[in-house]
């Protein structure tokens, strides 16, 4: 057993504080840092931290215990192997990886080998849809793993001797570009312009846009800056969620490491538009690969008088960003669950309103834009809105960057205009024989072939930009499974519909698997469904049963077919022509 010095750990405390802050914001990266030291929190040093924070003991175990990537109970293997269950990678192989995995070890998922040297775990999705099957060793990402690469990998962590697929950073895979991502500007250049602008002038460019928030719900980003500008507080941020956890989406590490400066352009624009100083981008857990590159980003902005004190010579302009890690919640990809995060809570949404356009980080008017809206913002200002609103349809202007994984030819990262219908998109990836389609990803919509005549937008199917294509003998039921097995691992168990409901639509399925499960049956659970959608707390249970529900509607005599009958076997079930 590790014995733990607490003047040493006080210690290390102490240092952590000087770079992080002394309130409780600065709670779970000093958890996250520590848990680098100790590879795992014990008691003493979540008392430790408690004490020093100012903080009940109970409350910093309440938050470790809440993200899958702090570790309370116990050591793990110096290897801690994560494979990826969400579907793209399930239809991937990721079954043949996961056996594989196991008879290499000599373990079953969720153990760790005698020796110490490897715990198995099963993740969800890793931003690796298009690579799949994707896992995760420590930090390290690998992609396309097959059984064969599974048992050569495991060899070189054996010989303590393991190289990385993506020594540097994940490659993206960009297959068609458009205005947004072949936009020529130089870094700054937005900035500048911005800066020759009134605060009120930069609003209305990005309201005559017509810029709907691109992380799937589609507010419009001029109406949160206005109110955000308008609202009365000391302090203003400006956040720029990067936690993209919904299953099926990659697009924003590519827009991360290969568009960094407008990105951090459109969040100083932002800043200087309701009159912040402080911005944080919160970056998925997963992508931890990435800070040390954003980092450095932000220090040769610094350099650059880009952040700081009067930027570019702009008087009492003075505004800087921090990056902040999730921790692998998926709930924190909701805005005000994200703000807890931040505040060094557990990542459970807010009631609403008040509005963190109002009432954000700390108490304070916040904007929370994603990493794509903050990039078209940069352009906007730079080409004009009459740029930006010239593609898309009346009510979903402009392009949109898509994430297409599955059952295609090309999967990779497209930027396509909104009104795209899905047969067009299909045709693009190579994907022209799909039974179905996953739009918007597990909290999206499952549509089949009599709806592929339908668009990409608002106004008819709205999406964050996750695509998931399924081929002809893709089994539906499956798919829905694999979803729902998602949300009820990923619920933040606030509220009674989500937590309690989809456990039960999952045994229903599982009835369906086992041919247990009547029709009327299967009627009182899409009932259900609808209840959990009507009465969740927040965007994650409200939109939880959309799949479940797609596929009832859509391939109702399929997942009542054979298997209600309890003729196929669960075998059968899996084998897939992949
Ligand atoms: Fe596996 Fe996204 S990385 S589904």
């Amino acid at each position: 057993m590790q014995i733990i010095d607490r003047q040493k750990v006080n210690k290390q405390i102490k240092e952590l504080k000087k770079k992080y802050g002394d309130d409780r914001s600065a709670l779970m990266p000093i958890l996250q840092d520590l848990q680098e030291i100790y590879e795992y929190l014990p008691d003493v040093v979540m008392q430790e931290t408690a004490h020093s924070l100012g903080i009940h003991p109970v409350e910093v175990e309440g938050v470790a215990s809440f993200y899958s990537f702090l570790r309370t109970k116990e050591k793990q293997g110096k290897y801690v192997i994560r494979l990826c269950r969400t579907i793209s990678c399930d239809l991937a192989g990721k079954s043949n990886v996961a056996r594989q995995l196991e008879n290499e070890m000599g373990i079953k998922f969720g153990e760790t080998t005698k020796d110490g040297k490897f715990t198995l775990e099963y993740t969800n999705c890793l931003g690796m849809c298009d690579r799949g099957p994707a896992l995760m060793i420590n930090d390290r990402l690998f992609a396309k793993v097959d059984p064969e690469k599974a048992s050569q990998i495991i060899a070189d962590c054996r010989r303590d001797f393991l190289k990385s697929d993506f020594p540097k950073v994940v490659p993206s895979d960009v297959k068609k570009a458009g205005p947004i991502l072949d936009h020529g500007l130089k870094p700054a250049e937005a900035i500048k312009k911005a800066l020759s602008m009134s605060r009120s002038e930069i609003i209305n460019t990005i309201r005559e846009s017509d810029l709907k928030g691109r992380g799937g719900a589609g507010f419009p980003t001029a109406v949160k800056w206005q109110l955000a500008g308008a609202a009365k507080g000391e302090n203003k941020y400006v956040v720029c969620n990067a936690d993209e956890g919904e299953p099926g989406t990659f697009k924003d590490r590519m827009l991360l490491y290969e568009h960094t400066d407008f990105l951090l352009d459109g969040m100083t624009i932002g800043a200087y538009a309701i009159g912040a100083s402080k911005g944080f981008i919160y970056l998925r857990g997963e992508y931890l690969y990435m800070k040390k590159y954003l980092e450095e980003a932000l220090e040769n902005r610094r350099s650059e008088h880009l952040l700081g004190k009067n930027i570019l010579g702009k008087d009492g302009f003075h505004f800087d960003i921090r990056i902040r890690m999730g921790a692998g919640a998926y709930v924190c990809g909701e805005e005000t669950a994200l703000i807890e995060s931040l505040e060094g809570y557990r990542g459970e949404p807010r009631n609403r309103p008040p509005f963190p356009v109002d009432t954000g980080f700390q108490g304070n008017p916040t904007i929370v834009n994603n990493v794509e809206t903050f990039i078209d913002s940069a352009l906007i200002i730079v080409k004009g809105y009459e740029w930006f609103n010239i593609h898309g349809t009346e009510k979903s202007k402009g392009m949109k960057i898509f994430s297409i994984s599955g059952d295609c030819e090309r999967p990779g990262i497209y930027e396509f205009p909104f009104g795209i219908k899905v047969s067009e998109l299909l045709k693009e990836v190579g994907g022209e024989d799909a039974k179905a389609v996953q739009i918007g990803g597990a909290s999206g919509h499952c549509i089949s072939r009599k709806d592929f005549t339908r668009t990409i937008a608002f106004e008819d199917i709205g999406s964050g930009g996750s695509i998931i294509v399924f081929g002809p003998d893709t089994d539906m039921l499956q798919v829905a499974k694999n979803f729902l097995e998602f949300f009820v691992e990923e619920s933040c168990g606030q509220c009674t519909p989500c937590r309690d409901g989809n456990p039960k639509l999952l045994e229903g399925i599982e009835m369906l698997e086992n041919g247990r499960c009547s029709v009327t049956y299967l009627n009182e659970l899409k009932k259900l469904g609808e209840t959990i959608q009507n009465a969740s707390k927040c965007g994650l249970g409200q939109s939880s049963p959309n799949a479940f529900l797609s596929i009832v509607d859509n391939f109702k005599p399929e997942i009542l077919g054979p298997a209600a009958a309890g003729k196929l076997t669960k075998e059968e079930r899996y084998a897939r022509k992949r």
